[in-house]
């Protein structure tokens, strides 16, 4: 199968593909981190979208369009018109990929700001569901899919601050490392939406 992962530089969810023998490729802007040049594009994916790709898995950036921007979205509760109009432009990111001409498409992005009026997402996933003892909600919208299954569900760790608030185990992560797919969720991914086996012809 022929497979994209779209604004993937950690190439985490490529390789989980290629272990099962799939023809995959990471693209994104920037170089890998991944440790594979040769599975990779470097390059603006919008010019890559009509390549060919049975499935495309994508990761387009959040910063403006989520929850995760709130505080910088309405600084004092004011509107603020630049970050808006940032978080339109990532909204029609968002639909050039899901619009995409390819039969299987899902998109991986945390929950989006009410005001962009996005679609509803098919499901929500955690990481704790997939192996990892931390709770990250993340949405994914699926065109041609299943929904994704749980594969080791475990408790979610936290740890309390000197005031008694809880934290996630995530605080304190660099932007890079929580925007990394976990392994347990990618290689869900490749098991479950990679129709082929290891070896069979692509
Ligand atoms: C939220 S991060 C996703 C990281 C991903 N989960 C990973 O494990 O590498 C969004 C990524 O989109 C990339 N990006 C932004 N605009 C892009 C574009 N036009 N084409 C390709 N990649 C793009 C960024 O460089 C960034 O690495």
């Amino acid at each position: 199968m022929k497979v994209l992962i779209a604004c993937e530089e950690s190439q985490e969810v490529c390789k989980a593909f290629r272990k099962l023998g799939h023809e995959a490729y990471s693209c994104d802007i920037l170089p890998c981190s991944g440790g594979h040049p040769e599975w990779h594009i470097q390059d603006d994916i919008l010019k890559h979208l009509d390549d060919g790709w049975d499935l495309m898995i994508a990761h387009p950036p959040c910063t403006y369009l989520t929850k995760a921007g709130t505080r910088w979205l309405y600084p004092k509760g004011i509107l603020n018109q630049e970050r808006y109009k940032k978080g339109l432009k990532a909204k029609e990111f968002f639909f050039k990929l899901f619009n995409a001409n390819i039969q299987m498409i899902t998109i991986e992005n945390p929950k989006p700001q009410k005001i962009f009026e996005m679609p509803k997402e098919t499901q929500i996933i955690q990481p704790c569901e997939f192996g990892h003892k931390l709770k990250k909600t993340t949405c994914l919208w699926l065109k041609g899919l299943p929904k994704l299954n749980p594969t080791e569900i475990v408790k979610p760790e936290y740890y309390i601050d000197r005031k008694g608030v809880r934290h996630s185990k995530l605080t304190g992560w660099s932007a890079k490392r929580k925007s990394k797919t976990f392994s347990g969720i990618a290689k869900a991914m490749a098991e479950q939406w990679g129709k082929k086996e290891k070896g069979e012809k692509k």
